[in-house]
């Protein structure tokens, strides 16, 4: 294996081993790691044809011991019940979702990058409705998988700003499936995301459905900015991914960074009120916002090169967590023994 790891970007690598487990009757199997990473599935599986699919994204972190931390795993285990309860789907069990993704480290443990790179091993687990099924109902069978690879930055800049477009495309609607982590939101913002590369823009940032005056998020991540009084403003919405990195950042910014905390409106013609603006998840980690392009305005936050002080510190008591360097919140760390 060669992988220079400082440099790698957010791409797909194949790494030895994944987690697979079937439900059938009613029961989940036991589940086992495979060296075979191709799945095996009926052409009427519900997954290809409705959209009866959903997944996770989460990190695993090398620290400076050696040894290998999963940051709120319980949480990424439970969002996916959530998800999975909107599509009529089984549950994973929280001790199963994180005993696989466990299984998984350790079985690709030469993948996980070592301390100091920056980068991490990405988790995906995903859950399918496979077998035979036709009709637009719930399928029979159902596959869980995990699989893991080694990634760096998810937005080119990493800690240095890039610029964002406001898209006229809704990637939810109000009573629809935003909260859910489920592929028909991914797929609904291909084409915006498309259209937002095209113009050299990172990705663009949708606005609420209804009114199309406050900011959800960020096609592959939550948003949040810092106002010129020092409050973190994240928005608050019920068609947007409920964000585990956007939760322990309300919580760090509060209790580490002594900042009013707050999850309310954030609406697109008073960016004014922002220093700083960034986009929050595991795959994004914290990505400085450096403009927001809305129709024919340009607005730029704390600077288009240089990332703000209130980010980089939330950068810093982020990651340091993640990492081991910094005390973890109770409960906020997983070690992989
Ligand atoms: N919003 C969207 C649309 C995402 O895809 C993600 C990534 O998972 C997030 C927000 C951030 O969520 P989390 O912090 O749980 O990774
Ligand atoms: C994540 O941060 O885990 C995501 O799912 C974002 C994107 C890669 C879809």
């Amino acid at each position: 294996m060669s992988i220079d790891w400082s440099k790698l970007g957010f791409e797909y690598i194949k790494t030895p081993f994944r987690y697979l487990s079937y439900w059938k009757d009613g029961q989940w199997d036991e589940g086992t790691l495979t060296e075979d990473s191709t799945l095996h599935i009926s052409e009427a599986s519900a997954a290809l044809h409705y959209g009866q699919q959903c997944f996770e994204g989460l990190k695993a972190y090398r620290r400076k011991d050696g040894k290998i931390n999963l940051f709120r795993v319980d949480e990424n285990a439970k969002r996916l019940q959530r998800s999975a309860q909107r599509l009529l789907m089984p549950a994973v069990p929280v001790e199963k979702f994180i005993d696989a993704v466990k299984q998984v480290v350790k079985a690709n443990a030469d993948y996980v990058p070592p301390y100091g790179t920056g980068a991490t091993l990405y988790l995906r687990p995903l859950l399918i409705g496979v077998g035979d099924n036709i009709g637009v109902k719930p399928a029979p069978e159902y596959i869980f998988t995990v699989f893991c690879m080694p990634v760096g930055p998810y937005f080119k800049g990493g800690l240095t700003p890039t610029n964002f477009i406001v898209s006229d495309y809704d990637r939810a609607a109000p009573q629809g499936t935003g909260a859910a982590k489920v592929g028909g939101n991914y797929a609904a913002s291909l084409l915006p995301g498309h259209q937002a590369h095209e113009h050299q823009f990172s990705d663009c940032i949708y606005l609420d459905p209804e009114t199309h005056t406050k900011i959800e998020e960020v096609g592959s991540a939550n948003f949040f900015g810092i106002t010129k009084d020092n409050q973190f403003i994240t928005p608050k919405s019920p068609s947007i991914l409920p964000s585990i990195t956007k939760y322990s950042l309300l919580y760090l910014a509060k209790e580490r960074l002594g900042l009013e905390a707050i999850e309310g409106d954030v609406k697109i013609n008073e960016l004014d009120r922002f220093a700083e603006a960034g986009a929050c998840g595991t795959a994004a980690v914290i990505s400085p916002i450096g403009g927001i392009q809305y129709k024919d305005n340009f607005h730029v936050f704390y600077s288009e090169t240089e990332v703000g002080p209130v980010t980089k510190a939330l950068y810093e008591e982020l990651t340091g967590i993640q990492f081991g360097d910094k005390p973890a919140p109770e409960g906020w760390i997983f070690e992989v023994e």
